[in-house]
């Protein structure tokens, strides 16, 4: 019998309370409408705002993870404050407690705009100006960011309604959402289009006019009017020369215009639609008691200083205790993924004046412990104006620009910081530096008065996590210190990322100097960091060394070494990264050294004093160290894209349907002239662009609940390389709630497999008692019950015993499985061509010119597919910093994250699931062999996906089938959306790669070099399941050789099996892996050579006729154009790119601690499923009588813009308008036994099955057509056609031509193979074509702290004749941005040998925003240019266009090697090679920088060839 009530003993405080004023019941308001009382009274404490919204059918609202790190659940709170002012702020609801909402407006995404809903007319929509900015400027594709996104714009707006927010406001702010598809650049355009000052935006000359509003614009040849149209492709925007261009300045002036006309003063709404009713702050205090099925809980609200104390005093020392939550997001963290209970929370209302307070006084800033971050930082925005408080005000302003979010700021308070005491703390180190004090007050006797305490904030931390507070004690303020003359004060922050990233190592200094004669002394010095040790530190011997001395740069010198012993930590710390976080200490205090000598300066010549000491003169290539991020101005992002004039091209149907042309008609004539316009070529925006930004899109998570629905959650394998030994399910089936826990016992009752695996069925759904756990995270079973809290709380209850049975250690990276030879051999693949490279490679000669040979290792990084992963710890917070790591668990889950619902019917016979998934016919077979159903029986259903990216393409089935099970045995309907951990724990990633390489190439008479011979030995680690890892494998040996010719290759792969979760599909499967071994080698040979690698590279590319080492020819009737050198040759000259090197080496040899780093990077990716059986796919297609479409083909919907590029084709077929096409979702029974939508290929078998349908019915119709005047409606044809009996719907089927896919690995030249064709070409022909592209990347580092960012990106890319150039524009962008991310911030880390502070071994680290990194909107290079090729056509796909999914990934490396090439500047020896691996963390660029100050932190190693330790 389900419990369903939960027990609260404080039930029996509500009369005292009542009694004392307080209510029971909060007040809501949500989109204008108060909410029901019943509603009200449902919201629990312990339960988010996101949970409640979601709850009552609000799903625009998303959940991405959880912990506030990707904004996906923006929405937007209103409230009077107590001075009657209106505030509007954009919060976290995953964080945000629906309680601490009493008395507030929320708005949410369905409460600014519909797409239909409310619009004046059918033909109309009711677009918020930020939905239709984004929908307009292509600012969505899966669409699952965006309601976040938008608003999170919206808040910024609404933050201040008297004036319209400008663009410098929005770049500062716009810092708390992720988006994994766009690239952003779209995202900014969007929201800079609707600011007040767009015009401030582009070039204003001498003569004080705009460059583009001047009339002279086209004779003008002032630089900046020269420069501004180069960025615009020497067009202001539109069509020019054949080409369409369009860029950042000219679109968000033309819509600026658009909104101005339609919309008002749209941006003072928020105000206007905030309820009358609430006109006041309410004050009342609140007491909510739960007594639900959940977990409980009780919530108070005093509205003053003695009831808050009194509160403490009376339950703290109770079981259970008391909790303070102000902006929850610690509290929320703690809560949701360490599970901490916390049965009574308190939030002091905002009447509590002293808590929330921010003043200056003569001697003091005086922070109200509880007052938003945000409002610390505005109140320091606006001090930073004043000469007295500049000093404290503008380290405190700076440092709170880089902390968390706007989102995060806007409800986290300082009292939170401190009383957390987060080693890593970003505040913390700072107010300690400051001589800060705190402000402890308590009410020990009811009768007495308030007792205060105050204690300065150096000696606040005791301890990891402890501080020196009574458990009666609330922080009521703190206290900073204003700077006095010759004082001062600078912060300092490194992270993984810039924007929204918890730091590696953070701190504050302060130094207070004195004139003596003819020096300056150190009267004072005060050093604090963060992430050095356990808890918040002073560098105490490094101070003493300091204090007292001449300020000069010997001190420092001296000082840094004193340091160096201060903080040296072992290797196996906590964290690891021992030798960087102390290059960063060490690193911060020569910055600090200069950063005074600057400021000193400054204030001796404004001084009034008399005589006083000269100051320093630095050099001034040292100033460079002076600048970095945490106060530089952020970024405009911007930039031009450009495509050709669009057009209907004519691709492979002309050939696949020859034979039927002349009997088809191509297009009703009539009905075309109707459209007025042709659908192929138009960048039209994406088909489900307004669902998306109006939150009205439907992911599987938000389908509405049915009747009797039940919530899953995994249970999960807690170690590996041990016996399952027990599961013992009744603590779990103890919970009230809990319906059932199901097993591999179930499994077989149901008579089903166990067995999964998209190749091998090496894999298991639930792993059977007595076997070997493979992988941390393996699936053991499901729970399920009445809420998804409960079915995770019986999860965890679940008791799993183990046995240890194994010798040795889990293999966990690739250097462990070659170690014990952990490889799948089967599948290990070997490709030669020419001679035997081992011979070739062992001379120094060829044909008497020297023979330059290389020889070396490459590595590259895993990848996660989202990364919206929650992190355990708030502040991720332990990440780095020195905490018992036993308490790390993993949190992670897709920015969608997988999520099914399994709905049983007919007496459990029958199963249809919801999933969200790439492959729903791999999720039907599986879920009918699993649950032991016919196929025939299951229906697997998918609308779209928030992002795929691979990730959902085998991996996804696993948690379909946990939910199928538990469906089928419960025969009731089961959601399964997965938690951030559990995604985490199955999904996998890209795989990681070493490679082991031997080069050479040949000195050609003219100086020139030819490459000559290559031998690769390649390895992947697959983790502990093959899944997909042979075909990744083989597509990186299909593209090992990039765009060069090596006469002599041979590479060999070998997939390793370790412990690490089964690793999978990623943009690019394995293709990025291959290209980049090449361009490491390029680079290699290029130092070794002595050339430039531009010239290497261009020299050696394929020229027409040459063949690749797997036997394709380039050419005509082949692989269609080689169009790579002709990009190349084009960016070259366009971009000067001889000319931007030169001025790269003379800004490095200007500036010692920056560097400049320039590369250009070619690709050229194979299109077609290796596996020749997947070239395949169908579609359905009913025209109906109204003359309207419908069709369902086999390929889903992740963003990629795949419905909408077929409904272009099939639009064009019948010659309807667009809008009269649709798709609806992709099912199992319509189209049956697909492929999943991968490799690209949707677009090329879809787009061709679908124009088979649509040419079938055409057919049919004919005759009718035929019968009817010539411009009869496709409607009148159609209604005519019914009643005369003709089928209006066709399924339509279209396969790649045989010659044209699949490669026979093992197969031998046969007999009497033509010598005049390519060797290997006997074994197939793995790819249709090849996208192509050229990218150009332009990157600053600073040696000091490793950060880096790119000034520009230009790319360039053959995608053929684009069906819709807006959408491919969009995936290129997105690739890029993926591909940058790989290479640069995104590192996945491992418990392994270089990591044994992660335990238990073999459990993946990074599982959080806070240890792992996506780019974010201040990653986009400055300048982002993307063209579509001219002149690119395709005879081998529909419509002449080409597969763009996947193909710019890998330029997005050009930013890796254009830093490469900027630590080779740093490193400055000539001629010498180092391996810089992938990818290029903060870290890695700064160790590899090995200047002094780094080769005096490494430890052991020689210096020059340290490697920091990622994870492979
Ligand atoms: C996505 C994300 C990003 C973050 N980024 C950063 C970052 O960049 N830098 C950084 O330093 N931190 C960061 N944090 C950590 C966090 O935001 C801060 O620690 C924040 O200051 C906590 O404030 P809060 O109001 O949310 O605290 P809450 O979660 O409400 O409370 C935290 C703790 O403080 C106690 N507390 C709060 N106020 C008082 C008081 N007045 N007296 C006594 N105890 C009190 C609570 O009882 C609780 O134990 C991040 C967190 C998240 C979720
Ligand atoms: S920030 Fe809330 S779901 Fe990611
Ligand atoms: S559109 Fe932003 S995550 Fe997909």
């Amino acid at each position: 019998m389900v419990q369903l009530a939960y027990e609260n003993e404080d039930v029996a405080l509500v009369g005292r309370f009542v009694e004392r004023g307080y209510r029971t019941i909060p007040s809501l308001w949500v989109n204008g409408q108060a909410l029901t009382p019943t509603q009200c009274a449902q919201a629990r404490p312990n339960q988010t705002l996101l949970n409640f919204l979601r709850s009552i059918g609000l799903t625009g609202t998303k959940l991405g993870c959880g912990e506030g790190g990707c904004g996906a659940c923006t929405v937007v709170i209103s409230k009077r404050t107590n001075n009657k002012k209106l505030v509007h702020q954009s919060v976290n609801a995953c964080l945000f407690p629906i309680l601490a909402a009493d008395g507030m407006h929320i708005t949410t995404v369905e409460g600014i705009g519909s797409w239909k809903a409310g619009a004046q007319s059918s033909d109309q929509d009711n677009l918020h100006p930020i939905q239709r900015a984004m929908v307009d400027m292509h600012g969505s594709q899966c669409g699952f960011c965006t309601p976040g996104i938008i608003m999170a714009i919206y808040g910024l707006f609404a933050s201040n309604t008297e004036d319209r927010l400008n663009i410098k406001h929005l770049e500062e702010h716009l810092d708390g959402n992720l988006c994994r598809c766009t690239g952003y650049r779209p995202i900014w355009d969007a929201a800079r289009s609707l600011c007040d000052d767009q015009e401030e935006v582009g070039a204003s000359g001498p003569c004080g006019v705009k460059c583009r509003e001047c009339p002279e614009r086209e004779s003008c040849e002032m630089d900046c009017n020269v420069e501004e149209k180069k960025q615009e492709g020497g067009c202001r925007g539109g069509l020019c020369g054949g080409v369409v261009h369009s860029c950042t300045e000219s679109k968000v002036m033309e819509f600026k215009q658009v909104v101005d006309e339609t919309y008002g003063e749209w941006w003072k709404r928020p105000d206007e639609s905030f309820p009358n009713e609430l006109t006041s702050a309410q004050n009342e205090p609140l007491l909510v008691v739960d007594t639900s099925v959940h977990s409980g809980g009780t919530w108070f609200q005093p509205h003053t200083l003695e009831e808050l104390l009194d509160l403490f005093r009376e339950f703290a020392p109770q079981e259970g205790g008391l909790k303070l939550v102000v902006g929850n997001t610690e509290v929320g963290i703690e809560t949701k993924f360490k599970h901490a209970v916390f049965p009574r929370l308190v939030r002091p209302m905002e009447s509590v004046h002293t808590l929330y307070e921010v003043v200056e006084t003569d001697t003091h800033f005086y922070v109200g412990a509880c007052s938003s971050l945000s409002s610390l930082q505005s109140f320091c925005h606006k001090r930073m104006a004043d000469k007295k408080s500049m000093k404290v005000a503008a380290p405190i302003h700076d440092m709170l620009r880089w902390f968390a979010s706007t989102q995060i700021r806007n409800v986290a308070c300082l009292g939170g910081n401190l009383a957390t005491a987060s080693p890593i703390s970003d505040m913390n180190p700072m107010l300690a530096a400051m001589g800060a004090t705190i402000v402890l007050a308590s009410r020990p006797r009811s009768d007495g008065g308030i007792d205060r305490r105050t204690i300065p904030v150096k000696d606040f931390f005791l301890g990891y996590r402890t501080v020196d507070k009574k458990e009666i004690e609330v922080i009521e303020r703190v206290e900073i210190p204003l700077a006095g003359k010759f004082e001062y004060i600078a912060p300092f922050k490194q992270a993984r990322r810039r924007e929204d990233d918890i730091s590696i190592v953070t701190s504050g200094m302060k130094m207070k100097l004195r004139p003596e004669g003819s020096s300056w002394i150190i009267d004072d010095i005060s050093i604090a960091f963060g992430g050095m040790a356990p808890k918040t530190v002073m560098a105490s011997k490094t101070m003493e060394a300091l204090a007292g001395k001449t300020f000069e740069d010997s001190s420092f010198t001296e000082a840094r070494a004193v340091m160096q012993n201060e903080f040296r930590m072992p290797e196996d710390v906590p964290g690891g990264q021992a030798e960087y976080r102390l290059t960063l200490a060490c690193s911060f205090l020569h910055k600090f050294y200069l950063h005074c000598v600057n400021e000193l300066k400054k204030e001796v010549e404004s001084s009034d004093v008399g005589s006083l000491p000269p100051v320093l003169v630095i050099d001034n290539e040292e100033e460079s160290a002076v600048a970095g991020f945490l106060s530089a101005q952020k970024p405009s992002i911007g930039g031009t894209q450009s495509f050709p004039e669009p057009k209907v091209a004519t691709g492979l149907e002309e050939s696949h349907f020859a034979g039927d042309n002349d009997k088809v008609p191509k297009v009703s004539e009539a009905a075309k002239e109707s459209t007025k316009m042709d659908s192929v070529g138009r960048p039209v925006t994406h088909a489900s662009g307004p669902l998306h930004c109006t939150g009205e899109a439907s992911y599987a998570d938000d389908i509405p609940a049915p009747e009797n629905l039940l919530h899953g959650s995994l249970i999960l394998a807690s170690k590996c390389h041990a016996l399952l030994e027990s599961i013992d399910i009744t603590p779990a089936l103890k919970i009230p709630g809990v319906f059932g826990v199901f097993t591999h016992q179930d499994i077989e009752k149901l008579g089903g497999d166990n067995r999964m695996g998209p190749i091998l069925l090496d894999d298991v759904t639930f792993l059977p008692i007595g076997e070997k756990v493979d992988f941390v995270g393996q699936v053991l079973g499901i729970v399920v019950g009445l809420s998804q809290e409960i079915a995770e709380k019986g999860a965890r209850a679940v008791n799993v015993q183990y046995s240890e049975e194994f010798e040795g250690n889990p293999i966990v990276s690739i250097e462990d499985a070659i170690k014990a030879e952990s490889f799948w051999t089967d599948f290990r693949h070997e490709m030669k061509r020419g001679g035997d490279v081992n011979k070739i490679l062992s001379q120094t000669e060829v044909d008497g010119k020297e023979l330059v040979v290389v020889e070396g290792s490459i590595r590259s990084g895993g990848q996660e597919h989202f990364c919206e992963y929650a992190c355990l710890f708030g502040d991720c917070t332990l990440l780095i910093s020195l905490i018992p790591v036993a308490f790390i668990a993993p949190n992670t889950s897709d920015l969608e994250p997988n999520s099914t619902l399994a709905i049983p019917s007919e007496s459990g016979t029958n199963l249809t699931i919801y999933a969200s998934t790439q492959a729903p016919t791999k999720t039907q077979d599986f879920c009918a062999r699993v649950t032991n159903t016919p196929a025939a029986r299951v229906v697997v259903r998918m609308k779209r996906m928030g992002g795929g990216f691979g990730g959902k393409e085998t991996r996804s089935v696993f948690s379909s089938v946990a939910a199928a099970v538990a469906a089928k045995i419960s025969n009731r309907p089961v959601r399964l959306t997965l938690n951030r951990d559990t995604d985490m724990s199955i999904t996998g990633g890209r795989h990681a790669f070493v490679t082991y390489y031997k080069a050479g190439a040949i000195v050609e008479d003219d100086g020139s070099v030819k490459l000559h011979a290559l031998d690769v030995k390649l390895f992947n680690n697959g983790g502990a399941k093959f899944d997909l890892t042979g075909p990744v494998m083989d597509r990186a040996l299909f593209h090992v050789d990039n765009c060069y010719n090596w006469p002599n290759f041979h590479s060999v792969g070998t997939p390793c099996k370790t412990s690490q979760p089964p690793h999978t599909a990623f943009r690019g499967f394995g293709g990025p892996q291959g290209m980049v071994i090449t361009e490491h080698i390029m680079d290699h040979l290029a130092i070794k050579c002595d050339i430039s690698g531009d010239k290497l590279r261009r020299d050696n590319m394929y020229t027409m006729q040459d063949c690749t080492p797997f036997g394709m020819r380039f050419g005509d009737g082949f692989t269609g154009k080689w169009n790579v050198p002709t990009i190349f040759d084009e960016l070259f000259t366009k971009l000067d790119v001889p000319g931007r090197r030169a001025a790269a080496a003379e800004f490095n040899a200007k500036n010692k601690w920056k560097k400049r780093g320039v590369a250009l990077t070619p690709t050229k990716f194979g299109i077609a499923f290796t596996a020749k059986y997947m070239n395949q796919g169908g579609a359905l297609v009913h025209l109906y009588t109204d003359g309207t479409v419908l069709i369902s083909h086999g390929g889903t919907e992740m963003g990629q813009g795949l419905h909408t590029k077929v409904c272009q084709v099939a639009a064009q077929a019948f010659g309807i308008p667009l809008d009269d096409v649709y798709v609806n979702d992709s099912s199992t029974d319509k189209v049956a036994n697909t492929i999943p939508s991968a490799a690209s290929m949707s677009t090329d078998l879809y787009g061709m099955a679908t124009l088979d349908a649509c040419k079938q019915i055409l057919k049919r119709i004919q005759p009718i057509r035929d019968s009817l005047p010539p411009n009869a409606k496709l409607c009148e044809v159609a209604k005519k056609a019914f009643f005369e009996r003709v089928d209006l719907s066709a399924h339509g089927f279209f396969a790649v031509d045989n010659n044209r896919c699949g490669y026979d690995w093992a197969k031998e030249r046969p007999e009497g193979f033509p010598i005049d064709q390519p060797e290997n070409s006997w074994k197939g022909h793995p790819f249709n074509y090849f996208t192509q592209g050229v990218a150009f990347a332009e990157v600053e580092i600073d040696v000091l702290t490793g950060d880096h960012k790119t000034i520009h990106a230009d790319v360039v890319v053959d995608v053929g004749s684009s069906i819709n150039p807006a959408i491919d524009i969009g995936q290129i962008e997105g690739a890029f941005i993926q591909g940058m991310g790989w290479s640069t911030i995104e590192e996945v880390v491992y418990s392994d040998d270089d990591h044994t502070w992660i335990r238990p071994r073999a459990k993946v680290f990074t599982t959080g925003p806070g240890t792992y990194k996506i780019p974010a909107f201040n990653d986009v290079p400055e300048k982002f240019n993307v063209s579509l090729m001219q002149n690119a056509d395709n005879p081998f796909a529909v419509h002449s266009s080409k597969a763009v999914g996947e193909p710019p990934f890998f330029l997005g490396c050009s930013v890796f090697f254009a830093i490469k090439d900027a630590v080779t500047s740093a490193r400055n020896k000539k001629g010498e090679y180092f391996e810089f691996r992938m990818p290029a963390t903060s870290e890695r660029i700064r160790m590899a920088c090995n200047d002094e100050i780094a080769s005096q932190c490494i430890a052991k190693e020689s210096s020059g060839s340290f490697q920091p330790k990622g994870s492979f």
